[in-house]
């Protein structure tokens, strides 16, 4: 029900009650019997309405004797049993009375009046509880729409939707050019296939717009936009035309799109200014001229080379100003349409920029004008324009605040004075979201907000990236257990039974031996060979401890006798390590299986890369790497020459360290993460390297984890509840003495029998032959409620993880089926213990 708002407020964010205003002594009672003036104590509860109370719409003003009432305004009066409230239009309290008879409060009517401090009241007529509750009956006053459409069912306003061709009188021309036919005709043929066809406007739109009364046609996007266009922008174009034309709020005609990144924002407002530029519903005339785009300093130049991208040259000329090229330049220079300006330069010329008539202004980052009384906002709305475009990525509803100033940008005045909105909205959703709330308070809240929702969902449009997955190739994700090897067995044995792991058992976590422990046991799963010098460490200088905890224990001490005498660390054996045996199988199958395919191999640490390059080497396989030690100013021409065509490198190494959340690696269809990280987001990250816009292939996504071991056991917290309330390594000092002791031995703890721990915890008595078994998974939740506005719930988009009931709905695979379900993993299955397999296969295109 509370759509956007859920959770959204903090506490701090908690107006203080107004002071209550006293009501007037003087007064002279009509129907008052006895009078009491209530106090703030008491106000909290009678201003939220509850099921008893009802409204009228009255009249008032000051009470006096006159015989001829001079009325002084609207406002709306709530009754409650033996009190009223009065309130005016914006919401605020006028006045409020106790003590009156409640028969007669029962049977208030139309034309009765009534005393209300120093005012009298006449009622004109019932509110419906509905009305109030969602504010509405406040608006309805306060929104009176500059232009009232007159209705146009009395004036058969009937335009030849059929036939613009015989009225062609009506048809407008460009300047000096002859009437022609052409002009009566859409620019584009609304008949071809895939054409994008604007909405038409409706009769009422028709009977304020086009007067001149010319000929209606459609307006089409120009085909070689069309093209590019991919579904969801195909409706952004729509929304953004409705809102631009006045077709969704009449008198308004501002837009937000807030869409996340990577959705095309930039292309969808071109395609506007094109398709504006160039057509109009009514008699083709062009609706915009001039536009003014606003970006932040640093995109400016991006901006010209998306119009140059999605327009070329020679369609459209697009001005951008800098050093060298002033705004009187655009003023003198008949070629340009389009004027780009950062929000600085605009501050600056803002004199010369107001002398220019813009027809569209487009504000990209739009999320810095979210305070109205900011210079730049002052700036934008002193130009006479009042078609606004509001771009942001960023959700802008969190703070009911910043969230006015924006709405108050794109439609002035849309949701009432800025009084009037605290009043109606911002103050009944702030109490209802209280701890103390009462349910009268909550109920309040949720109808405001479902309102505010409603109306400011006309002209704000945001989707996340989950509506680009729907376009994506399908994508399988693959848990895989690796037996350990019978090295890593021997090992891990040795090291739980050593000294420095019953010590850090021991209780003593505030100091986060226990950290180290981890640390070697993770190793030790990786590769032997990692743990051998992590022990060895002291005596081998030049090893990098990226692995390690900053502390000055020693608790190798007793560890370097455990390995048998004549291992030989260094040499990357394949045999030493389940995991690297997979790898290298899984490798070879991929390798086999399409000479074209591209792998991802990502590792947290460096040492591990180390490793897997030197086993890239030994099979031959070219690479490239990227890691915390890459400078920065290679990256990006590593990544880009991965991605080209022309790439030869059959695996990228990427350390997961390296960062760089937008880090694109499109160029490969497969990732494999070799190690687990506590939390979960970071490999969902991982996984959007590969599975993003421009994937081409179907993508997979394999999790390798060392069948038993602590691996498995971090995996276990991933997708338990545990993992919500943070974990080992994450937590700040004060919170890691409640990592209880039980959970740390359970981590410590290895388990040889069970093919999947996993697998035994979900209950699940399937055969392992990735057959579904049974609904034995606990039912889900529902999922949130959000309205248009909403996605407060950004998390339940892109970074969602899994949990324990969606691994149910997964297919279950032991390692000793006949068929496995990837012939790349045949190789690899004889060191497999078990599988989780999940394809996402992509939504229905929609048209
Ligand atoms: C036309 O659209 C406007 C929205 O701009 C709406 O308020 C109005 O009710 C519509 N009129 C008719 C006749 O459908
Ligand atoms: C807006 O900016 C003004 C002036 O900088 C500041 O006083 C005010 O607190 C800001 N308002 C909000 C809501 O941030
Ligand atoms: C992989 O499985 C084979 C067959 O069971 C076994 O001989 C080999 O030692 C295993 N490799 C590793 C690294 O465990
Ligand atoms: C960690 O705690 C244990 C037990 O309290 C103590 O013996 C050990 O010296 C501590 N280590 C450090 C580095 O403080
Ligand atoms: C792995 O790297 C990420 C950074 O991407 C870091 O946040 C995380 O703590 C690392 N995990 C471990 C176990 O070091
Ligand atoms: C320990 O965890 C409980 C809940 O699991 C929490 O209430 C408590 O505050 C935590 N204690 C510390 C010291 O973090
Ligand atoms: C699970 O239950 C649903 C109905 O509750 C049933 O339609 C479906 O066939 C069941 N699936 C299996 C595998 O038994
Ligand atoms: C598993 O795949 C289905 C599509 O086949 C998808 O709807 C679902 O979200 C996936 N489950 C998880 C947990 O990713």
């Amino acid at each position: 029900m509370l759509c956007f708002l859920a959770g959204a407020f903090s506490q701090q964010q908690l107006q203080p009650p107004r002071p209550f205003i006293a009501p007037n002594q003087n007064r002279t009672p009509l129907l008052l019997v006895s009078r009491q003036q209530t106090g703030p104590e008491d106000q909290k509860d009678e201003n939220v309405p509850n099921s008893f109370t009802k409204y009228y719409s009255v009249l008032w003003c000051k009470a006096s004797k006159k015989k001829h009432k001079k009325w002084e305004g609207d406002a709306i009066l709530m009754v409650r049993k033996s009190s009223v409230i009065l309130k005016d239009v914006e919401g605020k309290d006028i006045g409020k009375g106790s003590g009156y008879k409640s028969k007669e409060l029962e049977t208030l009517s139309e034309g009765q009046t009534l005393m209300i401090g120093g005012k009298e009241i006449e009622i004109m007529g019932p509110i419906s509880a509905e009305d109030f509750m969602s504010g509405r009956c406040f608006h309805s006053a306060v929104t009176s729409p500059c232009l009232s459409p007159a209705a146009p069912s009395q004036q058969p306003l009937q335009k030849p939707f059929t036939n613009p061709l015989r009225n062609s009188t009506g048809c407008s021309q460009t300047e000096g050019v002859q009437k022609t036919k052409m002009d009566c005709k859409p620019r584009h043929d609304p008949n071809a296939p895939n054409a994008l066809v604007m909405p038409r406007p409706n009769l009422s739109h028709q009977w304020i717009f086009n007067k001149a009364n010319l000929p209606l046609l459609d307006v089409v996007v120009d085909p070689y936009l069309t093209m590019h266009l991919r579904p969801h922008q195909w409706d952004g174009v729509i929304f953004l035309y409705e809102c631009i034309m006045g077709m969704r709020t009449t008198g308004r005609f501002g837009a937000i799109l807030a869409d996340e990144m990577g959705l095309g924002k930039t292309l969808q407002c071109i395609t506007l200014i094109w398709t504006l530029m160039r057509q109009g519903p009514y008699g083709n005339k062009p609706v915009i001229k001039k536009t003014l785009v606003i970006t932040p300093g640093s995109l400016v130049k991006n901006w010209v080379s998306e119009f140059q991208k999605w327009l070329g040259s020679e369609r459209l000329r697009v001005f951008a100003v800098d050093q060298d090229h002033k705004v009187e330049d655009f003023i003198s220079s008949p070629l340009y349409s389009v004027l780009i300006i950062s929000y600085e330069m605009l501050l600056r010329c803002l004199e010369q920029i107001q002398n220019i008539q813009f027809n569209l202004i487009i504000c990209d980052e739009g999320h810095r004008l979210k305070n109205s009384s900011i210079k730049t906002s002052t700036a934008i709305l002193s130009l006479s324009c009042d078609k606004r475009v509001i771009l942001t990525g960023t959700p802008i509803q969190n703070d009911l605040q910043e969230f006015y100033s924006l709405i108050e940008f794109v439609n002035p005045g849309i949701l009432g004075s800025s009084s009037t909105y605290r009043k109606i909205y911002e103050e009944p959703i702030i109490r209802s979201q209280q701890p103390s709330a009462t349910m009268d308070e909550k109920q309040l809240g949720e109808e405001r907000a479902t309102e505010l929702c409603r109306l400011t969902g006309l002209f704000i449009l945001r989707r996340t990236q989950d509506i680009i997955n729907n376009y994506l190739p399908p994508k399988t994700e693959w848990i895989i257990f690796c037996r350990p090897a019978a090295l890593q067995l021997e090992l891990y044995h040795k090291l739980l039974a050593s000294h420095a792991v019953k010590s850090c058992l021991q209780g003593s976590l505030e100091n986060s031996s226990h950290l180290i422990c981890i640390g070697l046991l993770k190793k030790l799963c990786n590769h032997p060979t990692l743990f051998f010098n992590t022990i060895k460490g002291k005596e081998n200088r030049c090893i990098k401890r990226d692995f390690d905890s900053p502390l000055e224990i020693s608790p190798y001490d007793d560890l370097t006798g455990i390995f048998p005498i004549n291992y030989e660390p260094g040499a990357f054996t394949a045999k030493d390590s389940g995991k690297l045996q997979v790898l290298i199988d899984l490798l070879a199958g991929i390798h086999i299986h399409s000479s074209t395919e591209r792998v991802v191999l990502i590792s947290n640490y460096t040492q591990t890369l180390d490793i897997l390059q030197e086993m890239c080497k030994s099979f031959a396989y070219s690479y490239t790497r990227l890691d915390g030690q890459t400078p920065v100013s290679h990256r990006q021409q590593i990544v880009d020459s991965f991605n080209s065509k022309q790439n030869k490198n059959f695996i990228f190494l990427l350390s997961s360290k390296a960062g760089g959340v937008g880090l694109n690696l499109i160029g490969a269809s497969r990732l494999i993460l070799y190690d687990i990280d506590w939390n979960p987001a970071n490999d969902v990250q991982a996984m959007a390297r590969v599975w993003r816009d421009g994937q081409r292939r179907p993508v997979h996504i394999y999790r390798l984890l060392t069948t038993g071991t602590i691996e498995e056991k971090i995996y276990q917290r991933q997708i338990s509840k545990q993992s919500l309330s943070g974990t080992v390594v994450d937590l700040k000092k004060s919170e890691r003495a409640n990592f209880s002791l039980e959970e740390l031995q359970n981590l410590f703890k290895l388990d040889e029998v069970s093919n999947c721990l996993t697998h035994d915890l979900l209950y699940c008595n399937c055969l392992g032959n990735g057959e579904p078994l049974a609904n034995l998974t606990a039912e889900k939740p529902p999922a949130p409620r959000t309205c248009q506005l909403g996605h407060n719930s950004e998390r339940s988009g892109s970074q969602k993880h899994l949990t324990m009931s969606d691994l149910m709905d997964w297919k279950h695979f032991t390692g000793r089926i006949q068929h496995f379900p990837d012939p790349v993993l045949e190789k690899a299955k004889e060191n497999i213990t078990f599988i989780f397999q999940n394809t996402t296969e992509p939504q229905a295109m929609s048209s």
